[in-house]
């Protein structure tokens, strides 16, 4: 079974439902507490032993290359004035040399079209894609709890989670095979759904772990709903030829894309920061008394 080496991030999206604060700066690159959302994605893949990172990304989007890159300047004024605190934070963030490639995904086509774009970076080998805007809570990530799905059955691994049925329209949803424990395999998938058509109220949670045959299968795959080149609907060609493994990881995913979900997930993560916890706590109790409900 070869190993999971290499990671894409798919970032080239147009971040719509953050406008206007998405018209210049990438979603990616919005702080949750005090850092970006796409570092906490690239400390999940790294967790989970991802040797390289591979984002795809758009125009707006070179912050996110400077982002982990040296900033020489900025790391000198810092040694200069003793904040050496600051100065290993930047350096725990920093991927090693040659660890990372960008490439370009010309025109947004949809999700799809942005991981077919990685294909020559990531060559005949399984990789794993994380949805930058999807972060999580718990531990261990959800990458490396889906790296045991991946040892156990081999073949194409995805997180997944059980949603409301009102809200399942908006993802791809599973059907749901023979369970082991928390993995079971994966009998059908669909994008979109609605209540009827869905297999199950289990969504695919914007991890994945994939076999390089997807590649071929993306190179002429037509646009699906809303208009986009779909990764689902390559999985579910995929799917007639090779196992999916659906993995219930234990932990909480925010969406970020979303203004509620990163909203979420400011307060989550500012409440389990020891340094900022019980300040904050305070400042939200007496936000809630003071503010009254708008609708
Ligand atoms: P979203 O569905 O969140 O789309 O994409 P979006 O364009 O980023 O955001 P909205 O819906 O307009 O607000 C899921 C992930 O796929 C990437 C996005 O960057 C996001 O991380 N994506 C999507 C691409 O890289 N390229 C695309 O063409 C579409």
């Amino acid at each position: 079974m070869k190993p999971i080496r290499k990671a894409v991030f798919p970032v080239a999206g147009l971040g719509t439902r953050f406008l206007p604060a998405t018209k210049a700066m990438p979603k990616e690159m919005l702080a949750v507490v005090d850092r970006p959302v796409i570092q906490y994605v690239v400390d999940e893949a790294r967790e989970a032993g991802i040797e390289h990172l591979i984002f795809v990304t758009g125009r707006n989007k070179s912050v996110i290359e400077d982002h982990f890159d040296i900033q020489a300047e900025l790391e000198a004024t810092l040694r200069e004035r003793g904040k050496l605190e600051q100065l290993t934070i930047l350096a725990e963030d920093l991927p090693k040399p040659g660890s990372t490639s960008f490439t370009r995904q010309q025109t947004p086509l949809g999700l799809g079209h942005a991981v077919w774009c990685a294909r020559e970076l990531v060559g005949d080998e399984p990789f794993a894609v994380l949805l930058p805007d999807m972060i999580m809570q718990g531990r261990p990530g959800c990458l490396t709890q889906m790296m045991t799905g991946y040892e156990t059955f081999g073949g194409n691994v995805i997180a997944v989670e059980d949603a409301e049925p009102e809200h399942i329209h908006r993802y791809g949803v599973v059907g749901i095979g023979e369970q082991t424990g928390n993995l079971f395999e994966i009998t059908g998938m669909v994008e979109k759904p609605s209540r009827e058509q869905a297999p199950s109220n289990t969504i695919i949670s914007g991890r994945y772990i994939l076999q390089p045959e997807i590649f071929d299968i993306l190179s002429d795959q037509g646009t699906g709903a809303g208009g986009e080149i779909q990764l689902t609907d390559a999985m579910i060609t995929l799917a007639q030829t090779q196992r999916f493994t659906g993995v219930r990881y234990s932990g909480h995913f925010f969406d970020c894309g979303s203004k509620v979900g990163f909203l979420a997930a400011n307060v989550a993560f500012a409440l389990e920061r020891p340094d900022i916890a019980p300040h904050f706590r305070a400042e939200l109790q007496r936000l809630t008394r003071l503010s009254p409900d708008p609708s």
